[in-house]
């Protein structure tokens, strides 16, 4: 016991002091360099299990890091994702033109403030503020769903479309919805919350109180809580072959839904919310494209094959007149930080 205490203390000290030298050793190349060109943008995606980093060099990837989202202090944990991405990318900091960081919840984005962000529970907490001081670098913030629009509207799947929503299936259900080209974000950013509209009255709870929320039904979250019920019920599922009720997530049911009857019945249940949510976001916005990323989508054909042919059963109109294609996001896990990115673009 003493010896996981004492090696447990040397791990945070070894850490402790290998943060001390990135740090270091970036601040002293700043001294060296101090009229080194800016050419280099962080951009870091907050989520509710991992936070993802990348460093851009002239829009080309230089390095990216995913780890964790620690307990910590938030602006302390992304200071030091910050320096490790500028040692990643061999950068010194007087490089970093700046910081962008997407982040769930109510974004007042001129203030950089996290107004509200039920899943990483937060209010009113001064992101940007802390972390240029921290840094020293310039930061921006955004909404999570939103930065993950602006990445695939720069970079990726939606850079053809007038009119695109983009949604995410990760810990949360979030949206960014893109207009004529521009991000639409309500009154003070404080819109597009589309994980948060009902689509079961008197549903399942979800994280902000109200119940039936798309989020309740669509999210990672929710999708491994329905595969781990139907476990519980059907014990001789063959999910129980490659997981237990801890280890089952979002990718169980779809992994054995060509040979198992109760997976496949919690992909269509899934399948069903899903579809009836993105269409009532086709039916008021009526995009051109909608796009899905977060965890769930990285399931590609497996999850859209059969959701388009829910979703054109429930799309008003059907689809002659005003076809909506949905697409799996192209820059996959790193839309988010791609986004972060292009806030200082
Ligand atoms: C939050 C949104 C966020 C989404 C995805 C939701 O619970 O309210 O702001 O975009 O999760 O992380």
């Amino acid at each position: 016991m003493a010896k996981t205490v004492n090696s447990k203390k040397q791990n945070a000290a070894a850490k402790a002091s290998a943060k001390a030298n990135a740090k270091a050793s970036a601040k002293a190349n700043d001294q060296s360099q101090t009229t080194a060109a800016k050419t280099i943008i962080l951009g870091i995606d907050v989520g509710g299990t991992s936070i993802k980093g990348v460093a851009l060099k002239e829009g080309k990837e230089i390095f990216w890091c995913d780890e964790p989202t620690g307990k910590d202090d938030l602006a302390a944990q992304l200071e030091s994702i910050a320096e490790k991405l500028a040692s990643g990318a061999g950068a010194v900091f007087s490089e970093i033109i700046g910081v962008g960081v997407c982040c769930p919840g109510t974004i007042d984005g001129a203030k950089g403030v996290v107004a509200y962000a039920a899943n990483l529970r937060l209010k009113n907490y001064p992101l940007k503020q802390k972390l240029e001081k921290l840094l020293g670098l310039p930061v921006k913030v955004c909404n999570d769903a939103n930065g993950a629009a602006l990445g695939e509207a720069v970079f990726g799947a939606s850079s053809g479309y007038k009119d695109s929503v983009f949604v995410t299936l990760g810990t949360g259900v979030g949206g960014g919805i893109i207009i004529d080209g521009k991000i639409f974000e309500g009154n003070k950013g404080a819109g597009t919350e589309i994980g948060h509209m009902v689509i079961e009255r008197g549903g399942d709870r979800c994280s902000c109180g109200r119940y039936g929320c798309f989020e309740a039904y669509c999210s990672a979250r929710a999708l491994t809580r329905r595969t781990r019920w139907a476990m519980e019920d059907d014990t001789g599922s063959a999910m129980w072959k490659n997981y237990d009720l801890s280890t089952a997530d979002g990718r169980t049911a779809f992994e054995h839904m060509d040979g198992d009857r109760t997976a496949r019945r919690v992909v269509e249940w899934y399948i069903k919310y899903l579809a009836c949510g993105l269409a009532n976001l086709a039916n008021i916005f009526r995009p051109q494209a909608i796009i899905l990323g977060g965890g769930v989508s990285a399931q590609g054909s497996r999850l859209i094959k059969p959701l388009k042919e829910q979703f054109e059963k429930e799309l008003f109109g059907g689809s002659d007149y005003a076809p909506v294609e949905i697409k799996c996001a192209k820059l996959g896990a790193k839309s988010g930080a791609y986004g972060a990115v292009a806030l200082f673009m």
